[in-house]
């Protein structure tokens, strides 16, 4: 008997065939889809940055090379940049508060404290400048006399300095030397007293001709002497040789740079918008204009801008670029002062 041959079902074949075609079209779409992404960057660096991210992060739907960030009103008055003086109240946030320490648990051994019993105490961020500052110091020059004898006040301690001064020496002394309570920037713990106490003997550092490198190099770790003589009618309080302020770098690289005392830097920084003229520095050019676009495409520096605080808006916010480090400092005035690094 003839072996009956298997049918052959041509409809079967068919269908086989084009489902076959339509998987193998999917595949090559896939594929050269992903060598398109990936093409989507150039050979010059910098072209990469502003197209997103690095190389492999880069996507069709993130292009952006800034990312929005909320403000909080409560950031205005607290960071490093707040301007405290007669006319600007401390308000003694919760988030400043919480960064004070004693300095006698941080401090290293090259400066002193005027009472160590009294568990005079400071920002973090002041205490480490002033002990890399101390420290430098001394490796350049052997120097470690240098002696804090004031730094963070309460509100009970300034009214009571007030009082004591305005007992020993007058009213108007103690005006044009204290704060009014509540408007003394001891209050941030970002201002320190700072002399010379060798021996025995205590001297202004404006004296001391060894003090000649703390003055020269104080800005390079965030510090700026804060009631300058020649700005005694901006700051409305007297010259005083040993009140520092640290404001951080390179806020106080520039504010030496340009002469600026804090109410005058403050101001100046008002000009500086994300959108419009941002304030680049670097150590080596000093400050120049700089647009947020040549930030994304420079290598390294550092742009400056202020967000005025909009009370009538529900929610205010920034740009910022990504690719950066950022730190956002209120002013304590009206607004924020972005500092993007990198
Ligand atoms: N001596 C400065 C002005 C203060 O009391 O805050
Ligand atoms: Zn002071």
């Amino acid at each position: 008997r003839r072996k009956r041959r298997p049918q052959i079902n041509g409809a079967a074949i068919a269908v086989t065939l084009i489902f076959s075609l339509i998987i193998g079209l999917c595949l090559f779409l896939i594929i050269s889809g992903k060598n398109r992404a990936t093409d989507n960057t150039s050979d010059d660096p910098a072209k990469d940055v502003l197209a997103g991210e690095t190389t492999e992060a880069v996507t069709t739907e993130d292009p952006l090379p800034y990312f929005t960030l909320e403000l909080q009103e409560g950031q205005m008055y607290y960071g490093d940049l707040i301007l405290v003086n007669a006319y600007n109240e401390y308000f003694f946030p919760d988030e400043a508060e919480n960064e004070i320490a004693v300095i006698a648990d941080l401090k290293n051994e090259y400066y002193g404290l005027s009472d160590y019993t009294s568990s005079t105490e400071l920002s973090r961020i002041a205490i480490d400048a002033f002990n890399r500052m101390t420290l430098d110091f001394f490796n350049e020059t052997g120097f470690k006399w240098l002696q804090v004898n004031s730094a963070y006040r309460d509100l009970e301690s300034q009214t009571q300095i007030y009082a004591d001064y305005a007992r020993d020496y007058g009213e108007d002394y103690a005006k044009a030397y204290v704060a009014n309570p509540g408007f003394s920037e001891h209050h941030t713990g970002l201002g320190v007293d700072v002399n010379v106490h060798i021996e025995g003997a205590v001297m202004p550092v404006v004296d001391n001709a060894e003090c000649q490198w703390f003055r020269d190099n104080c800005q390079d770790y965030g510090f700026v002497l804060r009631y300058p003589e020649d700005k005694v009618h901006l700051t409305g309080i007297n010259h005083e040789s040993w009140h520092y302020r640290y404001v951080g770098v390179p806020h106080a690289q520039i504010m030496e740079d340009l002469s600026f005392c804090l109410e005058e830097y403050i101001d100046h920084l008002k000009y500086y918008t994300y959108d419009g003229i941002c304030l680049g520095y670097s150590p080596e050019t000093g400050v120049y204009d700089m647009s947020a676009e040549e930030f994304y495409e420079a290598e390294s520096g550092t742009m400056i801008y202020y967000v005025a605080y909009d009370m009538t808006e529900d929610k205010n916010e920034t740009l910022v670029p990504k690719d950066c480090e950022y730190t956002v400092s209120g002013n304590n005035v009206d607004g924020f002062i972005i500092t993007c690094t990198k």
